[in-house]
């Protein structure tokens, strides 16, 4: 790793119009929130040192600072992929950032496969745990200074910020399940044998993100929210084949939803700092 995350917090507090406590990963699925925040400043992720670029089809690469809802928030738009090669301390760089920076609860999306049955494209699910399938986790290697090694996780999701995630789909037409993420490395999708093995495990829906970064928000000290937009049925559960095109299609076809969802989640999170 070239730079400190302290050095990139700078130059984020540099180009800061205000001080938002809430960050939000949008992932694939919910790029097009960006279009209902009221952007105050941006900047490219190439700007940032140690940034990676956000390469993939839907990840915008930036970070935005704006309100959402009225609420001052602070934007990553799209994220780095383990799929791409990276290692996981890369891909989780700009969470340790954030908490340097001064961000106190993150809220991280991403686009997954619904393996319960109940999950229709287009549904959203709240993160109330995960299971960790990359084989890896982003904190093995050197002790960091000042950081706990060995992280409890057994509450990565913070109960309260799940139940403003609840409390913000209501009225949206947006439809909110709960249930547990299983992250897998990608990029290839998953054989039907695996997701009937993952059902088995408890998993509610796959992906290929968000896991790093909790952990990472975690050992930082952060509060961490989770959504999933589901995009699909998992393999085997539906006659179409899996497609990156189809993921980012549902996205879209949801994102009307999705921004309603986080601009009322911005907005009540706001309203919980100021009570
Ligand atoms: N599997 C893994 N990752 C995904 C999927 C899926 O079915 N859909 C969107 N991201």
């Amino acid at each position: 790793m070239k730079t400190s995350p302290r050095n990139t917090a700078k130059i984020l507090r540099d180009a800061a119009p205000f001080k938002p406590t809430l960050a939000i990963v949008l992932g694939s699925g919910f790029g097009s929130v960006l279009d209902h925040v009221e952007a105050a400043a941006r900047l490219p992720y190439s700007k940032l040192p140690s940034f990676l670029p956000a390469n993939i089809a839907g990840h915008g690469g930036e970070v935005v600072f704006g309100k959402l809802g009225g609420a001052p928030v602070l934007i990553l738009s799209g994220r780095a992929h383990y799929y791409e090669g990276h290692d996981l301390a890369s891909i989780t760089f700009p969470v340790r950032v954030l908490a340097e920076y001064g961000i106190e609860s993150l809220l991280l999306t991403n686009a997954a496969g619904g393996i319960n049955r109940k999950f229709r494209p287009g549904d959203f699910m709240q993160l109330a745990d995960h299971i960790n399938f990359l084989g890896a986790n982003p904190l093995r290697g050197p002790i960091v200074a000042g950081r706990e090694h060995f992280v409890d996780l057994s509450h990565v999701y913070d109960a309260v910020l799940g139940k403003l995630l609840q409390r913000a789909a209501k009225g949206t037409g947006a439809k909110l399940h709960s249930g547990v993420y299983l992250a897998v490395s990608g990029p290839s999708y998953e054989t039907p044998a695996e997701i009937r093995a993952f059902a088995r495990l408890g998993a509610d829906a796959v992906g290929m993100s968000t896991v790093p970064e909790a952990i990472v928000a975690r050992q930082c000290g952060l509060r961490v929210a989770g959504l999933s937009c589901i995009t699909n049925a998992a393999a085997g559960q539906s006659a179409h084949t899996l497609s990156h095109a189809d993921v980012l299609a549902t996205g879209d076809a949801a994102g009307r939803g999705a921004a309603r969802l986080l601009e009322n989640f911005a907005a009540l999170y706001a309203k919980t700092e100021t009570d």
